[in-house]
């Protein structure tokens, strides 16, 4: 990780611009979750991995309601309506991959989202992306699979960030 920086850049920054560019070279297929009209309805964080000023990874997560997106009530705990750091784009560079951005990048998500008050920080990926699932389960994130239709499995993974129990 030397030479390495993760920072959070809100859409304001000067240099949003070249996290967009890093996403459509990457993760182009990730694009419609940060620029569609979707992701527009909860506030939305951005963290970028930097080498020497360059954007070479990102993690962008939005914080919503738990619920809603499974078109189910919103859960609440003694009343109060609980939100999750949902997480819409993560990719690093091919050529800055295998050298800890990827999981520091999961790192700060964690840290952001128990600051933020989340329960819970979770997101969802395809089979086949073995290197994500890999960061996932060895950070300690549940893993919950799923099928939709006859092509489409995937891992909803999710980490309680207020965990009482010792
Ligand atoms: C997932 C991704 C962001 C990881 O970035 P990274 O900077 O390489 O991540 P790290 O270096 O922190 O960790 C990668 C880990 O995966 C492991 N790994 C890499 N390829 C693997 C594979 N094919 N099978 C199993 N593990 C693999 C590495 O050994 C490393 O684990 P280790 O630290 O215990 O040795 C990157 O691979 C990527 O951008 N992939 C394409 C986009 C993507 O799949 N995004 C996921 C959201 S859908």
């Amino acid at each position: 990780m030397t030479n390495y920086l993760i920072e959070e850049w809100s859409e304001t920054h000067p240099s949003w611009g070249e996290f967009a560019a890093c996403l459509e070279m990457v993760a182009p297929e990730q694009a419609p979750f940060v620029f569609g009209d979707y992701c527009r309805a909860y506030p939305a964080y951005l963290l970028v991995a930097l080498r020497l000023n360059e954007v070479v990874g990102f993690l962008r997560f939005a914080v919503q309601p738990i619920g809603p997106e499974a078109n189910c009530p919103v859960l609440c705990l003694d009343g109060v309506p609980l939100t999750e750091a949902k997480i819409h784009a993560f990719a690093v560079r091919e050529d800055a991959r295998r050298q800890g951005l990827g999981t520091a990048l999961q790192k700060q998500a964690i840290i952001r989202a128990k600051e933020l008050g989340c329960y819970q920080l979770a997101s969802y990926s395809s089979y086949g992306r073995d290197a994500n699932y890999h960061i996932k389960l060895s950070l300690g994130f549940a893993a919950q699979p799923e099928s939709h239709g006859e092509n489409k499995q995937g891992v909803y993974f999710v980490m309680p960030l207020q965990n009482k129990i010792s």
